[in-house]
């Protein structure tokens, strides 16, 4: 298959004709296509994911198609979100290797990217809703954050080649404007396509609608999100766009990555965290979920300061951008200029991350995508205080963002919200 053929999507039924010349693959899971098993995997809302399984492997066939695959046509989506999820995964790889599925192909005419099959990977969302406690995800994540996004910066890239990139991501307005739009505005209005858990949280989605300190602050941080383009962003990393085990964490669908604050990506996660702690009460059929809440707000601790402390180590021996140059500090024998703007910009991020983490627990439970560690409970009287308690939450950090000094205290909030047990 070459890239100049009409774009056509891929079924289970045509997977292995079309592509059952392509080198890249046949290599990785063998040449003999009547041995090849494919399945959709589908549990994705937008693209096609096919697992292939050959004589001497498997492999994973993602293909974007020109709209969103949970909607149908009416909802229209460019195919080149494949050409920015395989160029986001190069970069990944380079700036922090072994932490995405490796690249074997990628065709931008048909949209598709064959990659590593990860296995026995699951999503770390669903191991994190059945009550496992991984151990490295703190450390894996953490770095992975801070490599990514400092090395993806003014802090440490070429300038040119910053500025090459940043044109380069920058087309990727439809992903981006589904950000802006849906995290940062719908849950505030009555957005179309906005559902909550209802009647039970009519009450406080009024109330919140109605808050014009968390608008003025939700639209305050779509501005830092729109207008700082400081490094190539995941766009969307949260716990359903990890796959672990015990001992591995990798990082998958970059779709949405965008040149923007270093602060939304770190926010995006730590929200997805707190989500998880909100929402094991509704998990104890089978037992006390004590000992993973107690789990879930140690990774927060861990993961920010797994990412302070990689992201510091780079400042000091990877400072090799534009940007707050040696020349101006060490070289001069002032090391603590330097650790003084390092400290500032580690402010920034912490205040500007708050924020983020806030908008995204609303969004998640008052907007159109909601996550399954709240969906999944059932009962919708025990899911809705499951989901009020996060919005209080969320609330909370993003209007205070400025006054709260340290992930303690966000911790502490959140076990005194859940130790409540009225809306
Ligand atoms: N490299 C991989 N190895 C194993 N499984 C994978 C891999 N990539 C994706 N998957 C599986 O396919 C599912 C969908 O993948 P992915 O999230 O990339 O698709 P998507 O359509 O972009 O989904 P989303 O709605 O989250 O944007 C994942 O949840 C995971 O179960
Ligand atoms: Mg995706």
């Amino acid at each position: 298959m070459t890239g100049k053929l009409p774009f056509e999507a891929l079924s289970v039924e045509t997977l292995a004709t079309r592509l059952g010349a392509n080198e890249a693959l046949c290599s990785h899971i063998g040449r003999d296509t009547t041995r090849w098993k494919v399945r959709e995997v589908g549990d994705g809302n937008l693209n096609l994911v096919f697992i292939v399984e050959g004589a001497q492997g498997a492999a994973v066939v993602k293909q974007a198609l020109p709209y969103v695959r949970l909607v149908g046509d009416s909802w229209p989506l460019p195919l080149k979100r494949s050409f920015f999820e395989y160029h986001a995964l190069t970069r990944q790889e380079a700036r922090a290797p072994g932490s995405v599925p490796a690249i074997y192909h990628f065709d931008e005419g048909q949209a598709l990217i064959i990659m590593e099959y990860l296995s026995p990977h699951i999503i770390l969302r669903r191991a994190l809703i059945e009550g496992r406690q991984l151990p490295n995800i703190a450390r894996d994540i953490g770095l992975f954050m801070a490599r990514t996004l400092f090395r993806g910066s003014d802090l440490h890239m070429a300038t040119r080649d910053r500025k090459a990139d940043l044109a380069l991501f920058a087309d990727n307005v439809e992903l981006c404007d589904i950000t802006e739009n849906l995290v940062f505005s719908d849950p505030y209005f009555d957005a179309k396509m906005n559902r909550h858990t209802s009647p039970q949280l009519d009450g406080i989605v009024a109330e919140l609608r109605g808050d014009r300190d968390l608008k003025v602050e939700a639209q305050r941080l779509k501005h830092i999100f729109a207008a700082n383009a400081e490094t190539l962003l995941h766009g969307d990393l949260h716990s359903g766009s990890i796959m672990i085990t015990d001992s591995e964490t990798r990082m998958i669908d970059p779709e949405f990555a965008f040149y923007g604050p270093i602060a939304f990506d770190v926010g995006m996660l730590l929200a997805n965290f707190w989500m998880a702690f909100f929402s094991q009460r509704g998990h104890e059929q089978n037992g006390k979920r004590d000992a993973m809440r107690a789990y879930l707000l140690d990774v927060t601790v861990e993961t920010w300061s797994v990412f302070r402390t990689e992201f510091s180590h780079l400042w000091r021996t990877e400072r090799t951008g534009m940007l707050y140059q040696k020349s101006l500090f060490e070289d001069q024998g002032d090391r603590l200029g330097a650790e003084q703007a390092l400290d500032h910009m580690l402010h920034k991020v912490w205040t500007d991350m708050l924020g983020f983490a806030g908008v995204e627990v609303h969004r998640r439970i008052l907007g159109l995508a909601h996550n399954a560690d709240f969906e999944t409970i059932a009962d919708a009287d025990l899911r809705a205080t499951c989901e009020a308690k996060a919005l209080k939450f969320g609330r909370h950090i993003a209007v205070n963002r400025r006054q709260i000094h340290s992930i303690d205290e966000v911790n502490t909030l959140a076990a005194l919200l859940e130790g409540e047990n009225r809306i």
